[in-house]
């Protein structure tokens, strides 16, 4: 799991909800299938809805100017974010996300390899609502401040307590990775972490850098389905 601070600024986040104010909200179940629409219970801004697209297609290429977004998902395909908010009561209890895909109003499919979830309410504003994710590790549980992404492999058990004051209001997606694998994923990523932390430090040999990169790279071709 990996967090990006403010993914999104301050005024960012007021314009989202600004705009999410005005637009339709359906039933979450809608978009669920199978046994996900058994434990989900919340509100799905219309993503047929002119304002939805917008909005969803302005993070589309915020998310492709983040670097760290790209480091650690390396992107092939994101799928149009949607917009989801859970009032009192509200919750998506455990599940996986569906491992495969269809792109809204196209016959493509995609696999969902990482899932992100950006929030857009400040954690003052809500209680409970926690994401918690199962890892090997254990479990983890987040409450994202307002403009902050969560990143977590989309093949994780995860789930959204109930929200038990307040509201809580997000932008989830889901995107296909050039590596389908999380573990070579995760080792590339901080991989590509490394060398950018040692470009910042003074006085490390140009020669050394190039070949660090030179080895990234390299993994990338090696690994990278295109
Ligand atoms: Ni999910």
């Amino acid at each position: 799991m990996l967090i990006i601070p403010g993914l999104l600024s301050r005024e960012e986040v007021l314009h989202f909800r600004a705009r999410l104010q005005t637009v339709p909200w359906l039933d979450g179940r809608s978009t669920a299938l199978g046994m996900s629409a058994d434990v989900k219970r919340n509100q799905q801004a219309d993503a047929a809805n002119a304002t939805v697209r917008t909005l969803a297609n302005t993070l589309l290429a915020r998310y492709g100017e983040t670097p760290t977004l790209v480091s650690a998902a390396l992107p092939q395909r994101i799928f149009p974010p949607c917009f989801n908010r859970y009032g009192i009561g509200e919750t998506y209890g455990l599940h996986v996300d569906g491992a495969i895909m269809r792109i809204p109003d196209t016959s493509d499919v995609m696999r969902s390899d990482v899932s992100m979830t950006l929030a857009l309410s400040d954690t003052e504003e809500y209680d409970g609502g926690e994401l918690v994710i199962a890892t090997d590790f254990g479990e983890q549980r987040v409450r994202p401040r307002a403009g902050d992404a969560v990143v977590y492999p989309s093949s994780s058990l995860h789930q959204v307590t109930p929200v038990t004051r307040g509201e809580r209001l997000a932008a989830i997606c889901w995107i296909q990775s050039l590596v389908a694998d999380t573990q070579l994923r995760q080792t590339l990523f901080s991989l590509d972490q490394s060398i950018q932390s040692l470009i910042d430090v003074e006085g490390v040999p140009r020669e050394q850098l190039d070949a660090l990169h030179h080895v990234y790279h390299n993994l990338i071709r090696q690994f990278a389905l295109v």
